[in-house]
């Protein structure tokens, strides 16, 4: 299969050495980093901010993958992308001017990305595609890490893919919870050049760290 991008998701790490974990993933062959930022009010759990974001900054190269599950969104675009986020992605239904929110990201400095929940069509993307430089599509619905795989997505991640195709742009097509190595498979074969794994990344440790990301890839 085609080699997709690993973007291990932090929610899994050990938060008393974010640090050291964010350090070990990158070693171990993580492409990008996923934080996911959570309020409590758009999901109902609640994860780290800027400051966190900022502070991890330092200790890779590689980009951040910001998944913003927050309501509001504007007032903190920002403080995340001076904090270092690379890529932003947003929820449509987290904010009622989606389009002018994506333009303020790139504004920003930071590149575009939306999200679609399990339960959101393709077509949501009708007049947002020209806008973004990534569509991240959830195969659980968003709160937490550890979930099942919801294998209707795939389906959406293929019809996804011919709208990018038809962009002639070089948007990136990411899938997002319960990822592991059998699923991973699917979703590339349906498409997607970015998949974000966070349970099945962190399991067993740091000294597992390499196998895990490697099997993701399709690489044992
Ligand atoms: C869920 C998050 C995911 C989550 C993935 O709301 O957006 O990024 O951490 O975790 P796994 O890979 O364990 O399903
Ligand atoms: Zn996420």
């Amino acid at each position: 299969m085609t080699t997709p991008l690993i973007s291990p998701s932090i929610l899994s790490a050990d938060f008393a050495a974010l640090g050291e974990e964010v350090r070990a993933i990158d070693k171990a062959g993580a492409d990008w980093i996923h934080v996911d930022v959570m309020d409590g009010h758009f999901v109902p759990n609640i994860t780290i901010g800027p400051a966190v974001v900022k502070a991890l900054r330092p200790h890779t190269d590689k980009p951040f993958d910001v998944h913003l599950m927050i309501s509001p969104i504007d007032p903190y675009i920002d403080a995340f992308a001076e904090a270092g986020a690379d890529f932003i992605t947003v929820h449509p239904e987290a904010g009622p001017h989606i389009h002018r929110t994506l333009q303020a990201i790139r504004a920003a400095g930071a590149r575009p990305g939306v999200v679609l929940n399990p339960g959101t069509p393709a077509k949501m993307l009708d007049y947002l595609i020209d806008e973004v430089d990534l569509v991240l599509v959830m195969s659980v619905n968003p709160g937490f890490g550890g979930q099942s795989f919801i294998h209707s997505q795939l389906k959406k991640v293929e019809a996804i893919r011919k709208m990018i195709d038809r962009t002639g742009r070089a948007i990136h097509l990411e899938v997002d919870g319960g990822v592991n190595a059998e699923t991973a498979r699917l979703c590339v074969d349906a498409g997607a050049d970015v998949l974000v794994a966070g349970s099945a990344t962190f399991k067993g440790g740091p000294d597992r760290y390499a196998a895990n990301i490697a099997a993701l890839k399709g690489q044992s």
